[in-house]
């Protein structure tokens, strides 16, 4: 389908904006020359006027004196005929040409008349009846005349007022175009322009969610689909960033898992020589067996150390099911309640009945691992670990936080807990796996980890997880 561009668009606006002011000034133009003519009119009809006006006043000196000045009136009349021939010729729009044409016929009759008094003067009686006749010829003459006048003066006051509507309809349809031309801007350009700049100020945040483009092909669509394109390869890039990231550690991974092998491998080693030395003269089967016991737990830490890698570098298939919060939360307890140091209490205020759709294993190592964090961070006593959990429904989500008050986390590594064997425990004590594979989790429970702490006061773990609400009643 043809479509306009929105460039295209505003030079179409600008050429029909152009003819409308073109063509409305020519309509003032022409009604400028139109009052302008008319007034000019109206000015030689006033000088006409003049000249009526003294042929009555030589008509008036008879009458007193009962003696006229031919040759002035005749001379008069010529004059106001030649007036009118020139007002007939000169303005071909003039409104009173019929009347203009009628007042030269009197004019004629009129100068007949006087013909006619001149040869009759000394016959008192007939002279008095032909002036009579030239009185009546000169009083209508000032009536054409003034309807003359008031002819022209009417259509120039016609003219002014359509002139006055026309200004006032130019203002009305400048406003209106206005008003049109800013509300299409505002949804064609301004409204896009803001949902551009919400969506450069998301890419910032790191939110890559392409936009809702609209039908049609102009500039601002092709934006929209560029920020679009754009967000979707950001967001690869950065998946592809995260992957590389966590291929480079693998390799650090395997490096560091060796190394975490390599003791309990040599313990395993020295325990097993032992026992071979000792086998032979078993007089003491308590010390076979400690060593026996060292041997298991020395193989439990090598597979603890195994299955961190695994769990970091698997894909993880995870099963997800409606499992009460508050369960979980008591797994984490029962889990480390014989690992929890005296002078540190370790509780939860998770309400029960927050069911959430939760792989529940993953989600309780995921915990432990905090909770766990939590205990090692504490070096001064009394020390308290805390778990509360907030349904947000109207949010959607469900906010899980752990609190404690041990030694906190330096500004400058909290940035790189997350990371895979970053840790700032001995080898022994942890192999910095705990938070990555915590972070993994979450994700894939499409939840959010964050962190917040203050040295020597203490840290705040907070998880979000997706509520759902028909979950609830489960
Ligand atoms: N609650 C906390 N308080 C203070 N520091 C913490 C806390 N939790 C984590 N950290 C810091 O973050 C680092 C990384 O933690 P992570 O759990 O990933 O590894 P780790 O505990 O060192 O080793 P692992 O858990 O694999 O045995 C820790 O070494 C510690 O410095
Ligand atoms: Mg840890």
């Amino acid at each position: 389908m043809f479509t306009l561009t929105l460039g295209k668009k505003l030079v179409i606006q600008q050429v029909v904006r152009f003819l409308i002011i073109t063509s409305l000034c020519a309509l003032l133009l022409n009604g400028y020359y139109k009052v302008n003519s008319h007034f000019l009119l109206l000015s030689h009809a006033n000088s006409l006027g003049e000249i009526v006006l003294g042929i009555r006043q030589l008509e008036e000196s008879f009458l007193l004196k009962e003696e006229i000045d031919f040759k002035k009136l005749l001379n008069s009349i010529d004059l106001a005929k030649l007036k009118l021939e020139s007002l007939k010729n000169e303005r071909k729009r003039i409104k009173s040409k019929d009347l203009i044409q009628h007042m030269m016929q009197e004019f004629d009759l009129y100068a007949s008349e006087l013909d006619l008094l001149k040869h009759t003067l000394g016959n008192n009686s007939s002279s008095l009846e032909i002036f009579q006749v030239i009185k009546r010829k000169g009083e209508d003459l000032s009536l054409s005349m003034n309807s003359l006048v008031k002819t022209e003066q009417n259509y120039v006051k016609g003219v002014i007022e359509s002139f006055a509507w026309l200004l006032l309809s130019i203002i009305a349809v400048a406003m209106i175009a206005g008003i049109i031309e800013f509300l299409w801007l505002w949804e064609k350009l301004f409204l896009p322009l803001k949902t551009i700049a919400n969506a450069t100020h998301d890419i910032a945040l790191n939110k890559f969610v392409p936009f809702q483009v609209r039908k049609g092909k102009d500039e601002i669509n092709n934006i929209f689909r560029a920020i679009n394109t754009m967000t979707v390869d950001l967001e690869k890039q950065r998946k592809s960033l995260v992957e590389a990231q966590k291929l480079s550690s693998i390799g650090t991974l395997a490096a560091g898992t060796a190394h975490q092998l390599n003791n309990p491998l040599n313990n395993i080693s020295t325990s097993c020589q032992i026992a071979i030395d000792e086998i032979e003269n078993i007089s003491d089967p308590e010390f076979i067996k400690e060593l026996l016991i060292d041997i298991e737990q020395e193989v439990q830490r090598a597979s603890d150390t195994v299955k961190g890698l695994l769990e970091f570098s698997r894909t993880h298939q995870f099963n997800l099911a409606p499992v009460d919060l508050r369960e979980v939360t008591n797994k984490v307890l029962r889990l480390i309640a014989g690992e929890i140091p005296s002078g540190i209490a370790v509780e939860q205020t998770v309400p029960s009945h927050i069911t959430l759709l939760l792989d529940s294993q993953k989600m309780t190592e995921a915990l432990l691992n905090i909770v766990t964090n939590s205990m090692q961070a504490i070096d001064k006593h009394p020390g308290n670990v805390l778990i509360t959990a907030q349904a947000l429904p109207e949010e959607d989500k469900v906010v899980v936080q752990v609190k404690d008050n041990g030694k906190g986390i330096p500004p400058k590594n909290v940035q790189s807990i997350f990371d895979p064997f970053f840790s700032t425990k001995n080898s022994k004590e942890g192999t910095g796996l705990g938070l990555s594979v915590a972070y993994g989790i979450i994700k894939k429970h499409n939840g959010s980890i964050s962190v917040e702490s203050e040295v020597a006061c203490g840290t705040v773990f907070t998880i979000t997880l997706p509520w759902h609400k028909e979950l609830q009643n489960f």
